[in-house]
């Protein structure tokens, strides 16, 4: 019988239909596969061409046309280049978003999660409250690389908290020239250190096995010869981006041994370098990709490029995609950046296609860069179950664990030029005065890379300064007085000079006279002329030519790029830690020796290698 509620239910079991029906006129029919189990072999069998090319592509977040193209274009990984934040930049809004991105690529045929991708290069550097530790040239400085291992975990877990499983990082530059304004993104001039630090990293960042809850996919860069090139052949008449005119002797004596050693250590990827060697740009070398990466080095892993690396081959937009793949690059960076006349991933992806249909491609090597993506994405566990954010890690987020470790290593940083018994400043002095315009500024002791690509002045994220660090560790009696300007030192009995570079980052950087500021100098000089006692700390990216000036001061800091945690340079101020670090790099005494390196037959720099008083 035909009875109300029966005909109430087919009412309604109609109207579900409609809208299943108008849902499936506007969006795909989507049969899916599901991946669960099958090999990366039985994988690509399944795969279209449409898919392999998906799975080689990568679009920075901010540049997606349409959020659809995740799902429709199947792709296999996206990015935050510098700054590319969500709206609210907080942890669990960087988590919601990646969440909306993985569910976008749960839906397209296959469901192959997605890598995430980003600059976490000294901590979660582009999470405001993330952890940010001190820049590469400092870790340089503590030679230490349990204490660098120790970061990268750290900085997985709370890369992990977003739902971000993808680091750029390690860069193992060798930086020879500090002109270079990523210079501070390199560890040192030692082959070995590099070595050493670079495999730490790696190990930090992918734990025991790249499955595990805290564990992040390493990308060990920019593969190679980046600290190399020779000033003025870079972009703008620079050294960003340059050429590394230099024998193949010295390219394997000097840039090779982090990347033997990162393999050692296991890092999953690596990226390709924007410079040339020779004259030619690395990302079409398949000689140094190819032959000595992947086949003398044997690694397993996939080269990414570097951002819209491939676009600066010579030729047309095609020819790059050719040239590039053909020389061994498996996935492309692309980003989709139009207002740099970059191309959008819509056009790469239509282009890749047609190469490999006219055979431009040959379908073994399409094949080889997705059997070598998804071998990776297979051992983060991502092709085996559904993809898992686990909010549980949100807390960890700079955490005072996290930022007490990060302290260590800022003290351990820390390199005492000059010292004429002033140092350490006992906690009981009476009146203390903080001047320099380093003194009170976060952004200034983070540098480039934190929350924007080239960084900013200012109070960018939570954390401490020197000024905080002075008035948590002197005794209660104690008066501190904060004088920018360095005016008010009248009843001063000692004075802390906090100067040093405005945050950059690649290219903007790139600098020919690495002098201090006027405003900098006249600080050191306001405060010399009332004679009261002197430390000056330097934050710097590099070494900066301060022969005259250190003369002036009656102890002298290198506090490179400290992070977050200034405090870490007030306990070797006061003596809760004799300094340990040690240069990395050569100091020279003026710019006419710039570039100088270990080894220089005319080596005299201000300070060698190795160089760091201690109490
Ligand atoms: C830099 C890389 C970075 C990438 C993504 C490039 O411009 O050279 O170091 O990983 O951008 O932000
Ligand atoms: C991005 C960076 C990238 C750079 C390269 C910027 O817009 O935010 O991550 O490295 O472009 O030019």
């Amino acid at each position: 019988m035909f009875t109300r509620s029966t005909f109430l239910k087919s009412f309604v079991l109609v109207l579900v239909l409609q809208l299943v029906v108008s849902c499936n006129s506007t969006e795909p029919i989507v049969k899916h596969v599901s991946v669960t189990g099958k090999s990366v072999e039985n994988i690509v069998e399944l795969m279209t061409l449409a898919e392999k090319v998906g799975q080689m592509t990568q679009a920075d977040r901010r540049y997606l046309i349409d959020e659809a193209d995740i799902t429709n274009l199947h792709l296999g990984s996206l990015l935050s280049g510098g700054g590319s934040t969500p709206e609210t930049n907080n942890p669990s809004s960087w988590a919601d978003m990646v969440d909306r991105y993985q569910d976008l690529a749960a839906k397209s045929r296959l469901g192959i999660p997605l890598m995430y991708g980003i600059d976490a290069v000294h901590g979660h550097s582009n999470v405001v409250g993330a952890t940010i530790f001190p820049h590469n040239i400092a870790l340089g400085a503590t030679g230490n690389p349990g204490l660098v291992r120790e970061i990268a975990h750290i900085t997985a877990k709370e890369v992990r908290a977003t739902g971000i499983n993808w680091t750029f990082d390690p860069c193992v530059a060798n930086s020879r020239d500090e002109r270079w304004g990523r210079a501070y993104e390199s560890y040192g001039e030692d082959p070995a250190l590099l070595a050493a630090l670079g495999q730490a990293q790696v190990e930090g960042y992918q734990g025991a096995s790249l499955s595990d809850a805290d564990a992040i996919v390493a990308c060990t860069k920019h593969y190679i010869g980046d600290g190399a090139p020779t000033w003025t052949t870079g972009k703008n008449g620079k050294i960003d981006r340059g050429d590394a005119q230099i024998s193949e002797d010295e390219l394997r004596a000097l840039h090779l041994p982090p990347y033997q050693a990162a393999i050692q250590g296991g890092t999953a990827t690596i990226m390709a370098s924007y410079n040339s060697w020779n004259g030619e740009k690395l990302h079409g070398q398949k000689y140094l990709m190819t032959d000595v990466l992947k086949g003398e080095l044997g690694f397993q892993g996939f080269i990414v490029t570097d951002w819209a690396g491939i676009d600066e081959l010579p030729g047309d937009y095609k020819s790059d995609i050719v040239e590039s793949i053909n020389a061994g690059v498996d996935m492309i960076m692309v980003p989709g950046d139009t207002s740099k006349d970059g191309y959008t991933y819509r056009e790469f992806i239509t282009k890749l296609i047609e190469a490999a249909n006219e055979g431009l491609i040959e379908m073994s090597r399409i094949d080889d860069a997705v059997t070598r993506i998804l071998n990776v994405k297979k051992s983060m566990g991502l092709l085996d179950a559904p993809y898992h954010n686990d909010r549980n890690l949100i807390p960890h987020v700079g955490s005072s664990e996290h930022r007490a470790v990060a302290r260590q290593a800022v003290r351990e940083s820390v390199v005492l030029l000059r010292n004429e018994s002033v140092l350490p400043l006992s906690k009981d002095i009476a009146t203390i005065v903080v001047a320099g315009r380093g003194a009170n500024d976060v952004g200034m002791q983070c540098g480039g890379w934190t929350i924007s690509w080239q960084g900013g002045m200012g109070d960018i994220t939570p954390g401490t300064t020197v000024l905080d660090g002075v008035q948590a560790m002197v005794s209660s009696s104690t008066q501190v007085v904060h004088s920018p300007d360095g005016t008010i030192v009248s009843n001063a009995d000692a004075v802390i000079v906090v100067v040093g570079e405005t945050p950059y980052a690649e290219m903007h950087g790139d600098r020919d006279n690495l002098v201090l500021s006027n405003e900098d100098i006249e600080v050191i000089n306001t405060v010399k002329a009332s004679g009261k006692p002197m430390v000056v700390v330097l934050l710097s990216g590099r070494p900066i030519i301060i022969t005259d000036i250190i003369e002036e001061a009656d102890a002298f800091l290198a506090a490179w790029l400290p992070g977050t945690e200034g405090n870490g340079i007030t306990d070797v101020i006061f003596g809760d830690y004799s300094p340990t670090g040690k240069l990395s790099v050569t100091w020279p005494t003026d710019m006419s020796q710039i570039p100088i390196n270990v080894g220089d037959s005319n080596y005299a720099p201000l300070f060698p290698v190795g160089y760091g008083l201690t109490y």
